[in-house]
């Protein structure tokens, strides 16, 4: 098992998780109960097909697989500002990590 701190924009730990190695982060965070969307796209998101962009999240800390093709094309303008960008519907967890979440982009 990894365990996945995710901390707000301040650095503030949020929630602490588990999750079994090669998990989809989007989706340990969900079966944990812990929410990674802001404000309406809790409901309205692409259901982890990274189209939406709403599940983005910092990798604070932790080795991930690098970005996929999918991410670089839908986080293609926000990179430059936030190197470690990602989708948490793309990512596996692979590693304890450090995730910042964000209330908007
Ligand atoms: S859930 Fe829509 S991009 Fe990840």
């Amino acid at each position: 098992m990894h365990e996945i701190t995710f901390i707000n924009p301040k650095g503030n730990v949020r929630r602490v998780i588990k999750a079994e190695p090669g998990e989809n982060l989007r989706e340990a965070a969900i079966r944990n109960k812990f929410g990674i969307y802001p404000h309406l796209f809790k409901i309205l998101n692409c259901r982890g097909r990274g189209l939406c962009t709403s599940c983005a999240v910092e990798i604070e800390s932790g080795k991930t697989a690098p970005r996929n093709d999918v991410e670089d094309a839908a986080l293609k303008s926000k990179i430059g500002k936030k190197p470690n960008l990602r989708l948490a519907c793309q990512v596996a967890v692979e590693d304890n990590l450090v995730v910042k979440t964000q209330g908007s982009f």
